[in-house]
């Protein structure tokens, strides 16, 4: 294995910044959504993540935005803080939309689809011009093979990784392979400051209409253990028509807005 100078690098920072406890905040969107989450000041990328209240049985699902700038070839998220047997999201532009996938790998290797989380892209996903934002609800996503999120710890390591200078083989499918990453770091996401009472309101105001072209069933509806897939409302251009619909890769769906 071929480790660059500029992995190594960033690699060795990570540790430190690790170490010196890289700390989640809470971060507001331009939509005036807060979320607890690490803005890197370096990559220009955001994690963010609204945690529903605490329930008994807890709740699966939650909140996340991910923000990189649109030149950048893919950049991805690990809920499980490593690379390996994690839940990890990947997002990368296509034209200006947004594509999305859930990936998983027991490896450092290309990690691949993964079909647990039942995710639905929550409006303003899209291309502001400047950077690809991919706001989405995530249900079935506390647990993964070989890993979890404990909403009532104190605290979780995410991760999160991207590839600045390579776009992805095949940009349109959600399904693409693509090279590795060329830097990746490490933040605490201090899970109680992550929990929204607001969350409710919060998913409905983010949620699809009801009447959205693609949908086979309304956001708010039960995961089913087929993925479902509904559309974003809002994007940065509202005269744009609704969202293409085509298969690709099994477990994949692709529509404008990304993979469910
Ligand atoms: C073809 C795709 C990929 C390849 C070949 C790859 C390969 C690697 C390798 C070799 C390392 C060890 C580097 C080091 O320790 O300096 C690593 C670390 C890491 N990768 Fe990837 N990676 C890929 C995709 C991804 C994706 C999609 C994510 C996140 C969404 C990710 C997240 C991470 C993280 C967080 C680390 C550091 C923590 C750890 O060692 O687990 N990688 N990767
Ligand atoms: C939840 O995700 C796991 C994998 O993390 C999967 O095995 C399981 O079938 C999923 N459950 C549902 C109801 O989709
Ligand atoms: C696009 O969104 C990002 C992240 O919220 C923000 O930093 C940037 O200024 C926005 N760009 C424009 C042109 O509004
Ligand atoms: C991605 O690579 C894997 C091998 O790592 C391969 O099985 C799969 O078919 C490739 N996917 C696409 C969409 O080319």
């Amino acid at each position: 294995m071929k480790f660059s100078r500029a992995l190594v690098v960033a690699g060795f920072y990570s540790l430190i910044n690790l170490v010196a406890g890289q700390s989640s905040t809470q971060i507001c969107d331009a939509n005036g959504i807060c979320f607890e989450g690490y803005q890197d000041p370096t990559l220009d990328t955001f994690v963010g993540i609204i945690l529903p209240p605490l329930t008994t049985p807890p709740s699966t699902e939650y909140i996340v935005q991910l923000v990189a700038p649109i030149s950048y070839g893919w950049t991805g998220a690990s809920m499980g803080g490593q690379m390996a047997d994690s839940l990890l999201f990947v997002f990368w532009p296509s034209g200006d939309d947004v594509v999305f996938s859930s990936r998983w790998t027991d490896g450092y290797v290309q990690p691949l689809l993964y079909a647990g989380p039942t995710v639905t892209m929550l409006s303003g996903s899209g291309s502001n011009g400047t950077h690809l934002i991919a706001t989405f609800r995530c249900q079935n996503c506390t647990s993964w093979d070989g890993g979890s999120i404990d909403p009532s710890g104190s605290s979780q390591v995410l991760a999160y990784a991207t590839s600045t200078d390579t776009p992805v083989d095949d940009p349109t499918n959600p399904a693409s392979n693509f090279t590795e990453h060329n830097d990746f770091n490490f933040f605490g996401l201090v899970t109680a400051n992550a929990i929204s009472s607001d969350y409710q309101s919060i998913l409905s105001k983010l949620s699809p209409p009801s009447s959205a072209p693609t949908s086979s069933a309304p956001s708010s509806s039960a995961p089913s253990s087929s993925p479902s897939h509904t559309s974003a409302p809002s994007s940065p251009s509202p005269s744009s028509t609704s969202p293409s619909h085509t298969t690709s890769a099994s477990g994949a769906e692709q529509t404008k807005y990304g993979q469910w």
